[in-house]
């Protein structure tokens, strides 16, 4: 045979003949169609809809400013997002059968509208406080907690329920200033620990299904590899992020299995930004022209995407194809890399939430 099929495109075609297989399934036993009542979303930016409030344009308020959003539908306007379009809890939303991801907390206060599910996630949170002042998940998930127990939700959404967790490495930004590698170990230990006691926590409050994404290569985000000209993963993130994910994985193991699942973005991101074998690229990372580089960068490498000077002229580039990117700006994909990403573990969340559309 000389023809080799890239394992990715085989495992499409799997997917297609299994997707298939459990169509007819649910036709036949209805008993195993789900559909979630409720999808609450905890984290910081890589799930974050709009719940930073607007103010003055700084880089924790850049979100709300263009080219933010500049890809987002036909109204082209930044949203909250920390990307070009959607993030990761729009394609969560997505695989769910939703149109929309649900709305944020923020809203919640000032409209009575649909709860069938509420984004806590803010950009900048971490699982301790950050100077930033996003609150942590702990503080996220009482908010969730007041909702439930004021009647805003209502428990009966909970018995069919997703959380998504979303912590992507922003208490991380404290290691720069440790210098033993004992206190780096330690303080792993203690992030992964609130992970999982947040994870505990939810599922005490009566959510069903828990997802809990890994963390990423962070050695790979733009912002570490700036200084090799996007050639490389630069410094020693991509080791900190596998021992996190080693320790979470051991911590969310000890509680029960069939309602947990990590969600590997640190496979689904290395596929695509940092494939393992540079002669057998997967065709989910070949849609990409720029893997390191962002789409829209700021001149400064202290600077930020979206920074004016005082006569409103941009300090930032913006590239004109953000689908041949993966990431958006320093440390957040596009709407494509999102949604490249997802794609690779939709079929696992569905199989997990027994989820047959
Ligand atoms: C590191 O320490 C310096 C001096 O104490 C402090 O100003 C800075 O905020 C710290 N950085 C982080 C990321 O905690
Ligand atoms: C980890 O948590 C323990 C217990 O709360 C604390 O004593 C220790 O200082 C923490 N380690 C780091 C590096 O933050
Ligand atoms: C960085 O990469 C770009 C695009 O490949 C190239 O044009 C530029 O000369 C490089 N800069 C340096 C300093 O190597
Ligand atoms: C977690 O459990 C799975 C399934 O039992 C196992 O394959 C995996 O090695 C465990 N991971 C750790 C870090 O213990």
């Amino acid at each position: 045979m000389a023809v080799k099929l890239p394992a990715i495109l085989l495992s499409s075609i799997c997917l297609l003949v299994l997707l298939n297989a459990s169509h007819v399934e649910s036709a036949r036993t209805s008993g195993s169609f789900h559909w979630y009542n409720g999808l609450f979303v905890f984290g910081d930016s890589f799930a974050d809809t709009g719940n930073f409030p607007k103010a003055d344009l700084s880089e924790v308020t850049r979100q709300w400013y263009k080219p933010y959003g500049c890809s987002h539908g036909f109204l082209r306007d930044p949203t909250g997002r920390f990307s070009n379009g959607f993030v990761q809890s729009d394609f969560i939303a997505k695989i769910l059968g939703r149109t929309k991801a649900p709305e944020t907390y923020r809203d919640t206060k000032e409209n009575d509208g649909d709860k069938f599910g509420v984004n806590f996630a803010v950009g900048g949170a971490g699982v301790f406080e950050v100077p930033r002042k996003a609150p942590t998940l702990a503080k996220q998930i009482s908010s969730f907690k007041k909702m439930l127990d004021g009647g805003d939700i209502g428990k009966w959404q909970l018995k069919e329920s997703v959380a998504l967790v979303a912590i992507s490495g922003n208490d991380y930004a404290r290691v720069a200033n440790m210098s033993s590698e004992r206190e780096i170990l330690d303080f792993i230990g203690n992030v992964t620990d609130e992970i999982a006691g947040g994870v505990e926590r939810l599922q005490k409050l009566g959510v069903t299904k828990v997802l809990v994404n890994t963390l990423h290569p962070l050695a790979c985000t733009p912002w570490q590899a700036r200084p090799s000209n996007y050639t490389k993963c630069m410094g020693r993130g991509n080791m900190a992020a596998l021992l996190h994910n080693d320790d979470l994985e051991k911590k969310l193991n000890a509680t029960s299995r069939d309602s947990v699942y990590l969600l590997d973005l640190n496979w689904a991101f290395t596929n695509i930004i940092d494939p393992s074998d540079p002669h057998d690229i997967p065709q989910v990372s070949k849609q990409f022209k720029s893997k390191l580089k962002p789409c829209c960068e700021s001149f400064d490498p202290n600077g930020y995407c979206g920074q004016v000077d005082e006569d409103g002229g941009a300090l930032y580039s913006v590239c004109s194809n953000p689908e041949k990117h993966f990431f958006w700006d320093d440390v957040h994909p596009t709407q494509a890399g999102w949604e490249a990403v997802m794609e690779q573990l939709e079929k696992d969340i569905k199989d997990f939430l027994h989820v047959t559309y």
